[in-house]
């Protein structure tokens, strides 16, 4: 167990007091990740926001995650313990290009990735995460979608259906910044390496890759694979995480510069002081909240 023995004692009191659940994303700092009540990936977490008998969610995330929290669970005080936690791709899109784009495609339904603001799942039909995505654009009812805003996860999808994907520009910083030529290096340093490699990489990496997973299907994969090592092409928390539960095999980052500063936002101090002061709590507008819920509840459902 990693982190300061006095805040641990303090968080575990509050918890407690005030009823709370602790969920933590895989990228989340150790600390974070050895405080939490479940470690997770963005569909298992709101899987499990939407189910808790808790009153207080403690979202060690970012943004768009504890939002997605309050939206299946508006009854629940949402906390995100670092409210400056944001995530640059949802960033990226917008309620009002949202509209344009359905505009010049009125055919197409409109599926967002969970890397989303409530506003903009407010216009769209269909939720996706990494781990659903292709099953999802599959078995939803439409020959067309408009994706958005992850343009290569957008193509991941595009080349394991046979429906008309149209993709929004927007990338993972942390994601698209690694190349094919950094891919081709790290596996040329390993060779015995099995390449594992988020969606969210751009094609050339994509395309060398052994296994194009979500984070909590890098878990099982690095779980259930007879394999030793592993280059991991997603963001640096994953690895505490892979090495904590298979300390037989080894886990290498695919390239240095795989580090989301936002994830690293949290930590167990700000966990105590949020959760002493129920603040920061993340709060939607009804209007949005009912509408944003359909994109969810339906993600909930086809996965
Ligand atoms: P996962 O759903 O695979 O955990 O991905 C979340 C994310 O934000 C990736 O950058």
């Amino acid at each position: 167990m990693t982190g300061d023995t006095a805040l641990l004692n303090r968080l575990k009191e509050l918890k407690e007091e005030k009823n709370a659940y602790i969920l933590a994303h895989n990228y989340q700092i150790d600390e974070v990740q050895d405080a939490a009540d479940y470690v997770g990936d963005s569909f298992e977490l709101s899987k499990l926001a939407a189910n808790t008998e808790a009153d207080v969610i403690v979202f060690c995330g970012v943004h768009f995650m504890a939002e997605s929290a309050k939206i299946l669970a508006p009854e629940k005080t949402v906390i995100l313990p670092d409210v400056m936690a944001g995530c640059p791709l949802a960033d990226m899109a917008d309620p009002k290009g949202v509209r344009e784009m359905k505009e010049k495609h009125p055919q197409a339904a409109v599926a967002c990735y969970i890397n989303t603001a409530a506003a903009v799942k407010a216009e769209c039909d269909v939720c996706v995460t990494s781990s659903n995505a292709v099953k999802i654009i599959d078995t939803y009812p439409a020959e067309e979608f408009i994706f958005l805003p992850d343009k290569n996860l957008a193509h991941f999808v595009s080349t394991k259906t046979n429906k008309k994907i149209i993709p929004w520009e927007g990338y993972c910083i942390t994601h698209h910044r690694v190349t094919g030529e950094e891919a081709k290096k790290a596996r040329e340093s390993i060779p015995d390496a099995l390449l594992m490699v988020h969606p969210e990489c751009k094609p050339e990496v994509v395309e060398q890759a052994d296994e194009v997973l979500g984070t909590g299907g890098m878990i099982r994969f690095a779980r259930e694979s007879q394999q030793k090592k592993f280059l991991v092409g997603t963001e640096l928390g994953l690895i505490y995480r892979l090495k904590k539960e298979n300390p037989d095999k080894e886990f290498y980052l695919l390239s240095a510069g795989m580090l989301c500063p936002n994830m690293k936002l949290t930590n167990l101090e700000k966990m105590v002081s949020s959760l002493e002061n129920l603040s920061p709590s993340i709060e939607v507008p009804e209007d949005i909240r009912v509408k944003a819920k359909i994109a969810l509840d339906r993600m909930l459902e086809y996965s």
